[in-house]
């Protein structure tokens, strides 16, 4: 009986040092969410058309002094054809550290170091206020999201360019459709920010 009751003691001690040792002890015990974080990766790299890019551009009529921001900029096609056709600094925003190198080399390919430029930075928090022009190919969802902080921030006269999606209940100032060099129809939507 005696030995019983040490066995049964021994047993109680160690799963309650174990418990414990778990909870407190152990600081790289993984911590489970009841949510998975959002991924920061709102839209995959699919690249406009050159021939659509050249559309957005004139669209956008890029003018001296303008200030282009290319959100989600992908391999830099954008950025670098606002910058070698209207001479305008162009910065892109990227995530994908492949991308980033891919179109941070197609920059320096193109000798247009001094006015185009890409940023490592997550488009849902960058700051918009000093661009006056925004071009967009993204989700649906991910224009949503980027609606709010367009209008809070951009200044009146500012253009927003978006490939194949719009803004929900913004509406658009213009919508034209393109046909690509593989026939397929491609949608461009321009707003101008209004003052308040
Ligand atoms: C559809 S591609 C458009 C690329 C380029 N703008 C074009 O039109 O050719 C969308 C890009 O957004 C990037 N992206 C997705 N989520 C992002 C985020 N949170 N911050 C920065 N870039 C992001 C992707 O890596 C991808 O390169």
């Amino acid at each position: 009986m005696k030995l019983l009751r040490r066995i049964f003691f021994f047993a109680f001690a160690l799963v309650n040092g174990l418990l414990v040792s778990a909870l407190i002890g152990n600081k790289s015990a993984p911590v489970v969410f009841a949510q998975e974080p959002e991924s920061a990766h709102i839209a995959p790299f699919v690249p406009t058309p050159h021939e659509v890019v050249d559309r957005m551009l004139e669209l956008a009529a890029l003018r001296k002094g303008d200030l282009l921001y290319d959100l989600g900029s992908g391999d830099g096609r954008i950025v670098i054809a606002a910058a070698r056709k209207y001479g305008v600094r162009a910065v892109g925003f990227e995530i994908d550290p492949q991308l980033i190198k891919e179109s941070r080399d197609n920059i320096k390919t193109a000798g247009l170091e001094d006015l185009a430029e890409i940023r490592e930075e997550d488009i849902r928090t960058v700051d918009l206020s000093p661009a006056t022009v925004v071009t967009l190919y993204l989700y649906p969802a991910a224009n949503l999201r980027l609606r709010a902080t367009i209008l809070r921030q951009l200044k009146p006269g500012s253009r927003v360019v978006s490939h194949a999606f719009g803004m929900g209940g913004w509406k658009p100032d213009r919508v034209e459709t393109v046909r690509d060099s593989a026939g397929l129809t491609r949608t461009i939507y321009l707003w101008r920010v209004r003052g308040p």
